[in-house]
């Protein structure tokens, strides 16, 4: 794909926490791309820095005791990393330039606002317009994501509504807004399986009809292969497969990567017995191994494995799918 198109492309990137049981390296050299119009998936088990990685492109990261201490982060053009978090340069990014929903969206909403209130800001600050065009384009967003009664809905208060009704309002900001890319931070899983199908849906739409880019980030392999064109497989705060979706689900060449595959149903009338989840945990971010970071739980693991520092990504089979492991 042509460089032209890359919206979004994150070199190389750090985040680290500074506690008091040491350096937590939460996010440990990550690149990853995102062309216009692309959707991509970023997969990996809880606490493998899927999160901290897009809080870094949006420089939202807890500061201290986060701190973002190497690579690049383009977007659209522009270094962002050279800008201070609180900058006016950051805060049009996170308007205009990228949206993230979050997992649970009442911990982003006001809960003591209404939500027309919240959002009409927003579309103010953003789209620099009066008041009341803010709330006409307020309740024209919520009717874009498929809020009936709009008008009535803008007044209510986040907590009034159900939680595919607030993932709807996030998404409306990012419609209102006019993001470009939008960053779905597990939006469905505090969701049950029909409004998950919905707003996955709901987003897909805005991808297709509004030309958006969008990064799914999930737990579930499975949810990714009817979404996303290419994924990027974390584990322990690196990035250690990429490919397309169909390379990765029919080729898997990590051994993370094939037991997450294993470990989640794929086929209808898969039964829990059909599942093998992958034993052992990862290992502690603030005390890492100079080794693959996945050895204590691999089933392949080799004495090169053992002896060698952590692998770095290399091309296996086709162009574009690459691993991090030292058998590939
Ligand atoms: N304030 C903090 N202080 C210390 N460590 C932190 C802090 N915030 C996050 N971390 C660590 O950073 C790592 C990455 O966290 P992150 O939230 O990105 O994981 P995740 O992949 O999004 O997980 P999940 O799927 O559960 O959302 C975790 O191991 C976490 O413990
Ligand atoms: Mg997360």
């Amino acid at each position: 794909m042509a460089n032209s198109a890359r919206l979004l492309d994150v070199r190389n990137l750090r985040t680290s926490f500074f506690t008091g049981e040491g350096e937590v390296k939460a996010v440990n050299d990550v690149s990853y791309h995102l062309d216009q119009g692309e959707v991509i998936a970023i997969v990996g088990e809880s606490g493998c820095g899927k999160s901290i990685t897009q809080l870094s492109v949006m420089q939202l990261v807890q500061s201290p005791p986060g701190k973002i201490i190497g690579g690049e982060v383009m977007f659209d053009g522009q270094s962002l990393l050279q800008y201070a978090p609180t900058s006016k340069e950051m805060r049009a990014v996170r308007g205009a330039g990228i949206a993230m929903i979050f997992q649970e969206p009442m911990t982003s909403l006001n809960p003591v606002l209404t939500v027309g209130r919240q959002l009409s800001e927003v579309i103010m600050v953003h789209a620099k317009v009066g008041k009341k065009e803010a709330w006409a384009r307020g309740i024209r967003a919520l009717e874009a994501v498929g809020i009936p009664e709009p008008e009535e809905r803008m007044k209510v208060y986040p907590f009034e509504m159900s939680g595919g009704m607030r993932q709807r309002v996030m998404i409306a900001t990012a419609v209102a807004c006019n993001s470009k890319v939008i960053i779905a931070d597990e939006p469905t899983t505090a969701l049950d399986v029909t409004t998950q199908a919905q707003v996955m849906e709901l987003l897909l739409d805005l991808v297709k009809s509004h030309d958006k880019s969008l990064i799914i980030i999930t737990h579930n392999l499975g949810l990714v292969s009817r979404y996303a064109q290419r994924v990027y497989v974390m584990y322990a705060g690196k990035i250690i497969e990429q490919g397309t979706t169909e390379q990765l689900l029919t080729a898997p060449q990590h051994p993370y990567t094939i037991g997450l595959l294993n470990s989640m149903p794929k086929l209808e009338g898969d039964t829990d017995a059909d599942l093998l989840p992958i034993e052992g945990a990862p290992p502690s971010l603030n005390n890492l191994p100079d080794q693959c970071a996945f050895l204590p739980r691999c089933r392949l693991a080799q004495d090169r494995c053992r002896t060698s520092p952590f692998p770095d990504m290399r091309i296996v089979g086709d162009l574009e799918h690459s691993a991090a492991c030292h058998l590939r």
